[in-house]
């Protein structure tokens, strides 16, 4: 029997589980690669990701979907073992970034589209039928002096709405993520505000375009100061203010909110989730889909040599283990310390 659209939905986020984003496209991976000196070849690709798709602990127990990219979700292990199959078998569930990436929005200075939804439709079934049953669509939204516009807000949340009505109609389950950037020098609250201007717009279009919201995960940024900001924010205050921001946006139909760590350190990523859950009488699970804040320590553990293998492993189990600790508030700067052996 195949699961429905609810039931898939609710896995990807129950239980402490979260998802491992490892869809990065072919720039990105080269970017992540070049800080650890590793050539991104089609053999290093597919070696780096075996390694974490073969973490069995972390699959097993802390990772409920990991999100693909085009070239992952038809690439053979080294034994020949399609990649998907390897997380199938640890009982995890496969994904697929489906968008073509964040454009400049033409009239739209310093701003970006996503693109994609051409043909839309005929992908998502290609990818049903290689094992995902899920999908990514990243919309991109900056914060500067005079962005964002309502015409990029509207824009992409009419994109995700379009892209979320083909992955219901494919029994593909969309994971919405509209990301607002923390690039910028903006204070927290600057960021509350767009962040909520955002999700409105997003709900919204989903409404419009005839969405079941319970056969949805959204993906949002935790609510935080810019990078370049003068003053950073308290783990407490980001919990609170994100927390507050979503209970005012998302309904609680959704069943799970997977947030993006969107260039967060490891540590924050892990400490707002926990500190988010100890808040408590939240209507939707809510856990983690991270990419760089559960791939940057392996990355950095294997560097790309076959000895590293375990220490690459342990990495990633670790990281797995504090985030699925974080999504249950069980998670305590002691327990960080107690190092994968
Ligand atoms: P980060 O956690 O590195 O932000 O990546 C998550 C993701 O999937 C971005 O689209």
């Amino acid at each position: 029997m195949t699961a429905s659209l609810d039931e898939i939905a609710y896995k990807m986020c129950a239980g402490g589980k979260g998802i491992l984003a490892a869809d990065e496209s072919s720039s990105t991976i080269k970017k992540r690669f070049d800080a650890i000196g590793v050539e991104s070849t089609f053999e290093n690709r597919r070696d780096y990701r075996e390694m974490l798709f073969r973490t069995d602990e972390a699959m097993k127990d802390y990772i409920s979907g990991v999100i693909l990219f085009d070239e992952t979700i038809r690439q053979n292990a080294k034994d020949g073992t399609p990649l998907v199959k390897l997380i199938e078998a640890a009982g995890s569930i496969p994904g697929i970034k489906v968008d073509a990436g964040a454009k400049p929005q033409a009239g739209c200075p310093g701003e970006t589209i996503t693109e994609g939804l051409d043909g839309l439709g005929g992908r998502l079934k290609e990818y049903y039928d290689l094992g995902a049953r899920f999908a990514k669509w990243r919309a991109v939204i900056d914060i500067g002096p005079h962005i964002p516009s309502y015409a990029s807000i509207i824009a992409n949340a009419q994109a995700l709405a379009r892209y979320a009505a083909l992955c219901q109609e494919a029994k593909i389950v969309p994971i919405v993520e509209p990301e607002v950037l923390m690039d910028g020098a903006h204070d927290i609250d600057r960021c509350y505000e767009v962040t909520e201007w955002v999700l409105k717009e997003v709900f919204q279009q989903l409404f419009y375009a005839r969405i079941r919201l319970e056969g949805m995960v959204l993906k949002p940024n935790m609510v935080v100061p810019g990078k370049k900001a003068p003053k950073q924010a308290s783990v407490q205050e980001v919990a609170e203010k994100t927390i507050r921001c979503l209970k005012n946006c998302v309904p609680s139909a959704v069943p799970g909110v997977a947030f993006l760590s969107g260039g967060q350190s490891d540590e924050e990523a892990t400490a707002h989730l926990d500190a988010m859950i100890k808040i408590g009488g939240l209507p939707w699970n809510l856990t983690f889909s991270y990419g760089r804040a559960l791939q940057a320590a392996p990355q950095k553990a294997w560097s790309g040599k076959p000895e590293n293998w375990a220490a690459g492993q342990a990495a990633f189990n670790h990281r797995a283990k504090m985030n699925y600790l974080a999504a249950l508030g069980k998670w305590t700067p002691e327990v960080e310390q107690k190092k994968a052996a």
